[in-house]
């Protein structure tokens, strides 16, 4: 599988999201378990962008608590509540929350003190009810832009399917 592992970072990002969903849409052919799929999209997209961290926090609680799922980087913080981050940001308003600039948004939960820019999307199963929220940092200010805004919302919209005895 490593050969499908490709690196993105040559491509124009509206290129790179759609090559990066065709190879999503092959390797999760037939698969319909959200935790395979929150693992098989951060690893594609973590080692394609080359970004500092890539992953999701689940809905435990809803409205209450998200917990850490699957994700590439180094050692994420285990619990964020609604409300409390960006990632806890993002899961309250139900709508994507994208920094520029970490140390501009108060209230930003450091896990790697290397983190200057972060987006934040969020991830609604088959019955539209909030499941997760897909994080992703990087190491640059700015990294992220509304064509990462759209290729990541339409890139989640996989968790939304309809499912066997959905
Ligand atoms: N920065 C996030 C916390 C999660 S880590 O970056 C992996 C936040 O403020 O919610």
């Amino acid at each position: 599988m490593a050969e499908i592992t490709q690196d993105l970072r040559g491509l124009p990002k509206a290129a790179a999201y759609s090559t990066l969903e065709s190879q999503l849409a092959s390797v999760l052919d037939g698969i319909d378990d959200p935790i395979a799929g929150m693992a098989t999209m951060s690893a594609l997209l973590h080692h394609g962008f080359g970004h500092l961290w890539t992953g999701f926090y689940r809905v435990v609680a809803p409205g209450r608590l998200l917990r850490v799922g699957p994700y590439q980087g180094t050692l994420g913080c285990l619990d964020i509540e609604f409300g409390k981050g960006v990632c806890g940001t993002a899961a309250a308003r139900g709508e994507t929350v994208l920094v520029e600039d970490v140390e501009a948004f108060p209230g930003h939960i450091t896990c790697d003190a290397r983190s200057r820019s972060e987006i934040v999307v969020p991830v609604f199963g088959p019955g539209r009810q909030l499941i997760a929220v897909l994080d992703i940092d990087s190491d640059r200010v700015a990294a992220f832009d509304d064509e990462d805004r759209a290729g990541l919302e339409r890139l989640v919209r996989w968790f939304a399917r309809g499912r066997r005895g959905d």
